[in-house]
């Protein structure tokens, strides 16, 4: 029974090994991450500077909840260099303020999300600009310009 679970356990580590061989780039797939979402912003601020129909930012706020709720796992151990990552040491060395800058974005856009099916334009431009110091925040403190 052990002998089986240290095997699972070989081939498990065997399988993440493999994956990074394939060519999975942490640093890459967060940057990804990281320009999609800042997509999803520019749309919603345009939205609302253009006072159009905020109903439709449903969609983005929610995919901006998603990508905060994994934001803290997008930066493992052995990321911290590599790359042009601007990631800064102190998301490892401060993990616990890394994580509670992602949670406030996370609500702040799940706020969003819910505020835009009212349709109150007011509303979400102030849940708006709660989202966008989340993203200010963050980068003060843990991204190098
Ligand atoms: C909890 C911290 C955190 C939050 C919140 C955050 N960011 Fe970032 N962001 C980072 C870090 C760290 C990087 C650098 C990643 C790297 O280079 O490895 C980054 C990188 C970026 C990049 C550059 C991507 C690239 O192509 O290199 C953009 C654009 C960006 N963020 C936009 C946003 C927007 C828009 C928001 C808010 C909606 C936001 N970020 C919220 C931490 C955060």
């Amino acid at each position: 029974m052990t002998k089986r679970i240290a095997l699972c356990a070989v081939i498990m580590l065997a399988g993440l090994g493999v994956a990074r061989a394939d060519g999975l780039d942490p640093i890459a797939v967060r940057q990804a991450g990281f320009s999609l979402q800042n997509g999803d912003f520019a749309f919603i601020r345009s939205v609302v500077a253009a006072k159009g129909d905020v109903k439709p930012l449903e969609v983005p706020a929610r995919a901006v909840a998603k990508w905060a709720a994994v934001i803290p796992s997008m930066f493992p151990k052995g990321t911290e260099t590599g790359g042009d990552t601007k990631a800064l040491p102190e998301i490892w060395s401060d993990p616990a303020g890394f994580q509670k800058i992602a949670l406030a974005l996370g609500e702040a856009a799940t706020k969003l999300a819910t505020d835009a099916k009212t349709g109150d334009a007011d509303v979400v431009a102030a849940d708006m600009k709660l989202v966008g110091e989340q993203c200010g925040a963050c980068h003060k403190a843990y991204r190098a310009k």
